[in-house]
C-alpha cells in the first residue's frame, strides 16, 4: 500500500512519512478548531450540530493541513494536492479523448505512447488509449496491450478492406483519434474519411523519400544505406489514401554513419521515434 502511495504521489519514503504526519496532525487540528467554533455557537448536540460540524470541518481542513505542511516542509505537495481536489470539485468535466493504436509488430511505439498518455492519476487523464488494433495474431503489441490492461482487437483482412472496416467497433468504443504505430496494412478510404485529420502515421525515414508500398521496418533502412544517404530520420504525418503520403506534421533527423548497418540505423530511428512520437500525439490530441 505504501509503495502504491509513493508511486501515486511521486514521493520518496521520507516525504511519504511527512505527508502522512501532515494529514494526521492537520486532521486533529481541524477537529479541535471545529469543536471550538461549534462551542461558540452554543448549539446543542443533534442533527444540525453534526451538519454544521461537517461543513466547518470541510472548510477548515485545507487551511489546517496547509498550516501543518509548512514546518514539515510539505507545503508544495499539499498546495498541488488541494488544487487537484478543487479542480475535480468545481471544474466542468471535459470529455476524455479516446485513442486507438493500430500496430503490426513489437509495439515499442505503442508502449511509449501509452506510458506517456497514461502517466499520473487515472482521474486526471484527458486522453486514454482504449483499443489496440492488430492484424497479426501473436504480435508483440498484443502483449503491450495485455500488460497495460487495454482491450485488443485482431482484425480480419476481408472485413477490414471489404466489409464494414470495423467502423461500428470504433464507434462503440467512442474512438476519437487513430495512431498508426508500425501498422503495415493500407487503411481503407472509408476509415480515413471517418477520421479526417484524426489519423496519423509514423514512418522510419524522411518522407517523401523511402516511403510507399513495401517500405517498412528494416527494408527502409537498407534502402537508405544503399542510396548512400548521409541523413535519415522519422516522419509523422496525417494518413491519406496513399501509402506514407499525407500532410507532414513533424520530422526529426539523425546522421547515417559511414559504417551504418540496417540494425544500427534501426536503433537510432527507434530512439528518435520514442523521443518524439508520444509528445506529438499528445500535442495533436490537444489535451495537455
Ligand atoms: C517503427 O519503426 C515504425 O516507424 C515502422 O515500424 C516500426 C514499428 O516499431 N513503421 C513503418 O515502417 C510504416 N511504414 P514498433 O512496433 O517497435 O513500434
Amino acid at each position: 500500500m505504501f509503495e502504491q502511495l509513493k508511486r501515486r504521489w511521486k514521493v520518496n519514503s521520507l516525504n511519504l512519512l511527512l505527508v502522512i504526519c501532515t494529514f494526521a496532525i492537520g486532521g486533529s487540528l481541524c477537529g479541535y478548531f471545529g469543536r471550538r467554533i461549534l462551542l461558540m455557537t452554543g448549539l446543542e448536540k443533534g442533527l444540525s450540530w453534526i451538519v454544521l460540524y461537517i461543513i466547518i470541518m470541510t472548510l477548515v481542513w485545507p487551511f489546517c493541513v496547509l498550516l501543518v505542511s509548512l514546518p514539515l516542509g510539505q507545503f508544495s505537495f499539499f498546495k498541488q494536492y488541494l488544487g487537484k481536489i478543487g479542480q475535480r470539485m468545481f471544474q466542468k468535466k471535459s470529455k476524455k479523448v479516446n485513442v486507438a493504436i493500430f500496430a503490426s509488430g513489437a509495439g515499442s511505439n505503442a508502449d511509449k505512447i501509452i506510458e506517456h498518455l497514461h502517466q499520473g492519476d487515472i482521474r486526471d487523464r484527458n486522453a486514454v488509449v482504449k483499443l489496440i488494433v492488430c492484424d497479426k495474431p501473436g504480435a508483440g503489441v498484443l502483449e503491450v496491450a495485455r500488460r497495460n490492461g487495454i482491450e485488443s482487437l485482431i482484425i480480419d483482412r476481408d472485413r477490414f478492406f471489404n466489409g464494414d472496416h470495423y467502423l461500428p467497433v470504433f464507434h462503440k468504443h467512442e474512438i476519437d483519434f487513430i495512431v498508426l504505430a508500425g501498422f503495415l496494412w493500407k487503411v481503407p478510404p472509408q476509415l480515413i474519411a471517418a477520421y479526417p485529420e484524426k489519423m496519423i502515421n509514423i514512418h522510419p525515414a524522411l518522407l517523401p523519400k523511402f516511403g510507399g508500398k513495401g517500405m517498412y521496418g528494416s527494408k527502409v533502412h537498407e534502402a537508405v544505406i544503399a542510396a548512400g544517404e548521409k541523413e535519415s530520420g522519422i516522419t509523422i504525418h496525417f494518413v491519406d489514401e496513399l501509402y506514407d503520403h499525407g500532410k507532414i506534421i513533424q520530422q526529426a533527423t539523425c546522421a547515417v554513419a559511414e559504417d551504418e548497418t540496417p540494425e544500427s540505423l534501426a536503433v537510432k530511428i527507434h530512439e528518435l521515434e520514442h523521443r518524439h512520437f508520444p509528445e506529438t500525439v499528445e500535442r495533436l490530441l490537444n489535451v495537455k
